[in-house]
């Protein structure tokens, strides 16, 4: 297909019912719902199957309008001290010192509005093969917009308490079991007409060839969603992906006509307030955002320990020695995660985490533990 005919293809009405067909498709893997749990405590044998079987599930309404709202504004004030208009400036829109500097990791990860930044590039190990189309965007737009935001447990009190969720991470020991680690925690930023697209990938790097190689490996991210994410503005799966090893992206886009339009695809379709769970090992990806609604996504994963412990970081974390220290000294975020939470929320039964059970007292949410635990915890990221 020629550039010019995708663009016609883009600005009418193509793309909305291309839109249409995959939420239809969505909404018939039957994979969604609350998170729910046997009388034993284990999390519904119905829910790990249909995250086996398809690699993703949408868990509907786990954090409430309050939550929501708080992380909201925290979010908003946030972005108000990115740098502006583009992402060498020294100072945000209203002419502030911007925020970042003062990080060992720089937070912010900005690109041109509507732009495909890592399709058909090396970055990030060439994970990403192929270029999604960009779109012109409209006239006054920023020169740069930030679509991640890296570091977010130091930077957002709210972020930490949804990580330190209990039944997000009962999901996360009923999928890793229950020593199962952090992986990296940021912000998804896609802002109406200017939101950048994420071209299609798997996120796995380092054990497709490995010995015991099976389809939960390489961990799994969860996405909890602001303000709900739809089939124009969120991330789409190739389901079952995750059981077929390293996929060949590009011989794919070739098969389908040089399209990045999968049949096979789907939207995750969520309300605020809705999270999904997402094999890291599943083609996926997202449109630029061309639609008027807004998606900003807390976004944080879990590893198995025996996936990380001894190897060699990737992408987060990358290049560094995944010792057993190393591991545990990450770790500690979510006992703190977990207390930060239980502050807020005190009526709500808390979370146990095994590999810090009876160290509590250590793990007490105050301005000590976070500069001890938090400034730049991110450093020692799990990324693989
Ligand atoms: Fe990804």
């Amino acid at each position: 297909m020629s550039e010019t005919q995708r663009k016609s293809e883009w600005s009418n009405s193509e793309f909305r019912k291309y839109c249409v067909e995959g939420e239809k498709r969505a909404f018939e893997l039957d994979n969604r719902g609350p998170i729910q749990f046997t009388s034993e405590g284990l999390l519904d044998p119905d829910i790990l199957d249909a995250y086996e079987r398809s690699g993703f599930y949408v868990f509907e309404k786990v954090i409430g309008e309050v939550e929501l709202q708080e992380c909201r504004s925290e979010v908003d004030e946030l972005l108000q001290r990115a740098p502006w208009p583009h992402r060498e400036s020294e100072v945000d829109r209203h002419g502030r010192t911007a925020l970042g500097p003062e990080f060992a990791i720089n937070p912010w990860i900005m690109t041109k509005p509507l732009s495909d930044p890592l399709g058909g590039t090396p970055v990030n190990n060439g994970r990403h093969p192929v270029k999604m189309f960009e779109p012109e965007p409209p006239a006054n737009s920023p020169v740069h917009v930030p679509y991640l935001v890296a570091g977010c447990l130091q930077l957002l009190p709210s972020f930490l308490r949804i990580f330190g969720h209990p039944d997000i991470l009962r999901v996360a020991e009923a999928i890793n079991g229950a020593d199962f680690t952090p992986f990296t925690e940021v912000l998804f930023v896609k802002e109406p007409e200017i939101g950048p697209s994420v071209s299609w990938h798997q996120d796995g790097q380092i054990h497709w060839n490995h010995p015991q190689w099976d389809e939960n490996i390489h961990g799994y991210n969860v996405q909890v969603q602001l303000y709900g994410s739809t089939s124009a503005n969120g991330v789409w799966v190739i389901p079952g992906t995750h059981r077929e090893g390293k996929v060949d992206i590009a011989a794919r886009v070739s098969a389908n006509d040089d399209s990045d339009w999968f049949d096979d695809a789907v939207p995750l379709i969520c309300e605020p307030g809705d999270a999904f769970i997402t094999n890291r090992q599943t083609v996926h990806g997202s449109f630029p955002n061309t639609s008027k609604d807004r998606r900003v996504t807390v976004n944080f994963g879990f590893h198995r320990y025996s996936s990380v412990i001894g190897q060699t970081g990737k992408l987060s974390g990358d290049g560094n020695l995944y010792t057993e220290d190393y591991v545990r000294q990450r770790c500690r975020c979510i006992p703190l995660a977990i207390d930060a939470r239980s502050q807020r929320f005190p009526h709500e039964e808390r979370y146990v985490y095994q590999p810090f059970a009876g160290l509590e007292e250590q793990h007490r949410y105050s301005p000590e533990t976070i500069r001890d635990i938090l400034t730049d915890y991110n450093l020692r990221d799990l990324g693989i």
